[in-house]
């Protein structure tokens, strides 16, 4: 077989995986991701339901085993995610704090959790999804409804974060900005304010959860947009789904690996012609197709990442390498 170069070789950025603590216990998942990746993302430990389990109580023993993982293998963290409408737990939302309690209480979590991985955490997710598809603030989610001016208490938060680690480096992190002008107009906006009002942000993480039937040079349009706004840019959850029926009789050919191989790789090329400074990091979100999110959420017959379900490389990998 050919032996073709590990990604994290090649790259003149991070090259970043999601991994779970589970998964990083099974030795072949453990070894490909070292072998392969110089980055780690939390897939889940480090949410905020995971993470503040009670008013006074903190679990830290996920969080803690990825950090050594990494600093054990060399490896950048990059903190997924501090806020998101879908993480905050019950317990805090039923209590129902008006909005100043409300925002004191994120501020000591951000603070704590930012405060525990000072330089050991490179960067964080500090707010994901606050955009509808629509563009508008997603107010639905009853916590942001006790705020009059929700950009601003985002800000804010921005600002608790920078102050706790000034050296950790603040992404906004959502799906499809680079698809949906609408949503990537009000982040535009967002970003604006946050300059003109002096509130740190140093990039934008786009998920890239995509398929092989979206149209590239629509991606290469908003990838372009994004980029102009000067931040970092991350391609911060890539898998790229191939069934587009979701048919339980889907079958992966050849034809349709070669097809995902080039969808790698065409948006990995989009990547690399971005200005070098702003090229932060990709990130798979996984590793082994066995594991995907994308089987329960999307259909059991997907086969998104860059490994098989036995850790052979797929075409897709080999995609991906000859984009760098
Ligand atoms: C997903 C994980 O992959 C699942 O294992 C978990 O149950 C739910 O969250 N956008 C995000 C990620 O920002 O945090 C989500 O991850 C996938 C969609």
């Amino acid at each position: 077989a050919v032996v073709s170069a590990p990604l994290k070789d090649k790259a003149l950025f991070e090259i970043g995986a999601a991994v779970t603590v589970a998964h990083l216990k099974e030795p072949d998942f453990a070894n490909t991701f070292k072998t392969n990746f110089n980055q780690l993302s939390a897939e889940y430990e480090m949410k905020m339901k995971q993470i503040w389990t009670s008013a006074t109580t903190y679990s830290f023993d996920g969080p803690d085993y990825l950090v050594n993982f990494a600093a054990q293998n060399s490896m950048k963290v990059h903190g997924h995610t501090l806020l998101w409408y879908k993480s905050f737990p019950d317990w805090f939302i039923n209590a129902a704090y008006d909005s100043l309690n409300f925002e004191n209480n994120v501020k000591a979590y951000i603070q704590t959790v930012v405060g525990r991985y000072k330089g050991k955490i490179r960067s964080w997710d500090v707010a994901n999804e606050i955009f509808a598809d629509d563009g508008s603030l997603r107010i639905d989610a009853s916590v942001y409804k006790t705020f009059k001016d929700p950009i601003g208490f985002y800000e804010r938060c921005f600002q608790y974060a920078r102050d706790t680690d000034p050296d950790a480096k603040l992404f906004y992190n959502d799906y499809d900005q680079v698809l949906n002008s609408a949503k990537r107009s009000s982040l535009k906006k967002m970003v604006e304010r946050f300059r003109k009002e002096g509130y740190p942000i140093d990039g934008i993480g786009d998920q890239f959860h995509t398929t092989v039937w979206t149209d590239k040079a629509t991606i290469n349009i908003g990838l372009t947009d994004l980029a102009s706004t000067g931040l970092l840019i991350h391609i911060s959850e890539l898998d790229i789904r191939v069934n587009q029926n979701k048919s339980d009789s889907y079958v992966f050919t050849d034809a349709e690996q070669q097809k995902q191989a080039n969808m790698y790789k065409a948006i990995v090329e989009m990547y690399e012609a971005l200005p070098q400074a702003q090229k932060f990091a990709i990130t798979v979100w996984g590793i082994t197709d066995k594991y995907s999110w994308l089987l329960s959420w999307w259909s059991p017959k997907e086969y998104p990442l860059l490994f098989n379900g036995d850790y052979s490389k797929k075409k897709a990998y080999e995609g991906f390498l000859s984009g760098l």
